[in-house]
């Protein structure tokens, strides 16, 4: 029994085949030589807000032949306090496959282990797999291998965005750079998990900067340096400052946190061609000013479409 619950335990064999098999369900898109759903039955169970992985998912599973089902947790007896592991165990019993977006990775986990049926992470406070997986093939279908390549991530970087790029970044072997204030630099425990060997401090005017590497050639750097972080980036990346489940610290997380902003200032200390990406939602003036969200926003909604065919390879793979 497959799953994709994070990308720590999926390996570099197998991201690699999901990034290629999602170049083969773009360019195939409603032509499809197999629907490998057919007469199944899929359960999306969220319980958080969703856009983009609701509506690619549910697109997703019906172009591969599956009936669709949306729970809401709120609205079945699991937001009752009806155990996850009873709930798994009854969903295993009569879907083929759910999609689960929660809090805590534990429960994704929990989930996975009781239904018997493929469990797939659609983002818990630890990780969001299914995006990452989309963002490297997006970077990838416009600039080629992500090997060897430099991608600074600016904002929270303590969230579930930065930390499956951290992983991301150890099995593929590129550069990670996350420009954060100290508080919101993910721990070291995570790089230490995701494989970084070598990691050590060293001063800086602005503070400590973190750095390791990986077996694969892979690097991480911490840092609360902005401009340093983005020098020579070919990707540009950001998430927003308060992720679902932080509303209560939202005031202080935008005062933390302000500057940490891609715009145009920022953007010109990267490579000439870099790509300046995001996970959405967006909020200009936080993360991201309008100004280079909009100069970029055919490679942001081209990131937001390749949802869509990086978790039917995604799905497709898991029930090979
Ligand atoms: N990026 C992302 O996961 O968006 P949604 O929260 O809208 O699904
Ligand atoms: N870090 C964000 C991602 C949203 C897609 C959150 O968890 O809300």
């Amino acid at each position: 029994m497959k799953h994709l619950l994070s990308l720590e335990q999926l390996s570099r064999a197998d991201m690699g085949a999901i990034l290629a098999a999602s170049v083969v369900m773009k360019r195939q898109r409603g032509h499809h030589a197999s629907r490998p759903l057919e007469g199944q039955t899929w359960a999306l169970l969220f319980a958080k807000s969703s856009t983009r992985t609701r509506v690619s998912f549910e697109v997703g599973l019906r172009e591969l032949g599956a009936n669709v089902m949306f729970l809401s947790a709120a609205d079945i007896q699991l937001g009752r306090g009806e155990p996850i592991k009873d709930t798994a165990r009854v969903l295993g019993r009569m879907v083929h496959g759910v999609i689960f977006r929660t809090f805590a990775q534990a429960d994704v986990e929990e989930f996975a282990h009781y239904s018997g049926i493929p469990t797939i992470n659609a983002l818990t406070d630890e990780e969001h797999p299914c995006q990452i997986l989309t963002d490297i093939f997006t970077f990838q279908e416009q600039r080629g291998p992500i090997q060897g390549k430099i991608v600074t991530f600016v904002g929270d970087g303590a969230c579930n965005v930065p930390a499956s790029w951290v992983f991301a970044a150890a099995k593929l072997g590129f550069e990670l750079r996350i420009a954060a204030p100290k508080q919101f630099q993910p721990p070291l425990s995570l790089l230490e998990r995701a494989g970084f060997t070598h990691v050590h401090a060293q001063p800086s005017p602005v503070g400590e900067v973190i750095t390791g590497s990986a077996t694969t050639g892979g690097k991480i750097v911490l840092t609360a340096d902005l401009q340093a972080a983005a020098k020579g980036a070919h990707l540009l990346y950001t998430d927003v400052w308060v992720s679902m489940g932080k509303e209560a610290e939202a005031a202080e997380r935008i005062k933390v946190l302000a500057g940490y902003q891609i715009n145009a200032a920022l953007v010109r200390h990267a490579a000439p061609d870099a790509l300046v990406m995001h996970c959405l939602p967006a909020y200009r003036g936080k993360e991201i000013d309008d100004a280079t969200f909009e100069a970029h926003a055919q490679t942001i909604f081209d990131e937001a479409e390749n949802r869509l065919h990086t978790q039917k390879a995604i799905i497709a793979w898991l029930v090979a």
